[in-house]
């Protein structure tokens, strides 16, 4: 156990360095209320989402994906949430199996809604650190999910060894800002472990709010330590706390982007789950094909 200045204790766990824990059933109830709470959101932000998939992921557009799906027969969303990514494999290879994996029941009744037209579509409610099946895959995705599980590396591990052969897994985890930042957004988070989902929403809301009057400010661009931001919010963002506000989507979407992040708990960081992985790591970093870390 670990004892901070402020006198909050946090189990050393793992291997992961310093003092991040993430609990479980926490992240469960969070991740539910919201689906609950913003049902259109996935496809109120298709657009957005699909492209910077695409993009991180070496892809570049819908053809490029198309034709890496080609020979993928069978596909694995793990963390699917409501499904937008496996709807977009879906399209790109109608005859693929497609399993959806999540945690959220709330998440998983949108995904089946919204695939319902594809035959090859199934969801599983389960653990994606733990969670057993026989079948094999030509290719899994676990896209922003695997810092929110208390184990990344044993995540990882399990997910790796679902893969055939030759298959392929695509992970990201959010990249850290500053230290600043960091700190800032860890304490905030540590608080939010305390509130309850709908004041965690409220406060979510009042934070979107003050980025919201920053972003209207119009003040732009800044400039920082020869870094430039395309304006005042952004700064903010980037620099000081989590202030997420995004004009061109609904105002509940960035509420529901500021709220997925500050009830993450202190989320593991892509060094973190590089080394809490180890060898496990390497096995799944091996067949990865691109560099998964992204930056948010
Ligand atoms: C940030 S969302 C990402 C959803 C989806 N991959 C996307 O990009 O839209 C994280 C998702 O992971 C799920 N999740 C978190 N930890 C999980 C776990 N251990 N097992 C299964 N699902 C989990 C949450 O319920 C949530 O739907």
């Amino acid at each position: 156990m670990w004892r901070c200045g402020l006198g909050i204790e946090f189990p050393i766990c793992s291997t992961v360095p310093g003092i991040k824990t993430v609990n479980k059933k926490l992240t469960f109830k969070y991740f539910n209320y919201k689906w609950g709470r913003v049902p259109t959101w996935a496809r109120a932000t298709d657009h957005i989402y699909e492209q910077w998939y695409l993009t991180r992921y070496g892809y570049k557009n819908h053809a490029g994906l198309k034709k890496f799906l080609k020979d993928k027969k069978s596909i694995l969303e793990a963390g699917c949430g409501v499904g937008r990514d496996a709807k977009m494999f879906a399209e790109a290879n109608p005859d693929a199996r497609i399993v959806g994996v999540d945690q959220s029941e709330e998440a998983l009744r949108i995904a089946k809604k919204s695939l319902k037209t594809f035959p090859g579509w199934s969801e599983l409610r389960a653990d994606i650190t733990t969670f057993k099946t026989k079948e094999k895959f030509d290719f899994i995705s676990c896209d922003q999910v695997v810092h929110h599980t208390p184990n990344p590396g044993k995540t990882l591990s399990n997910l790796g060894g679902k893969l055939n052969p030759g298959g392929i897994l695509n992970f990201s985890v959010c990249r850290k800002k500053n230290e600043y930042r960091d700190l800032v957004d860890d304490l905030i988070m540590l608080k939010a472990r305390d509130m309850k989902p709908e004041d965690l929403w409220e406060f979510s809301r009042v934070v979107t709010e003050f980025a919201k009057a920053l972003y209207e400010l119009d003040i732009k661009p800044v400039k920082f330590k020869g870094r430039k931001y395309e304006s005042l919010q952004r700064f903010v963002h980037n620099q000081v706390f989590r202030a997420w506000y995004d004009p061109k989507i609904a105002f509940e979407l960035s509420v529901s982007s500021n709220y997925d992040w500050f009830s993450s708990n202190p989320r593991f960081t892509a060094t973190e789950v590089k080394t809490d992985s180890g060898s496990g790591y390497d096995r799944v970093w091996s067949v990865h094909h691109i560099n998964p870390l992204c930056s948010q």
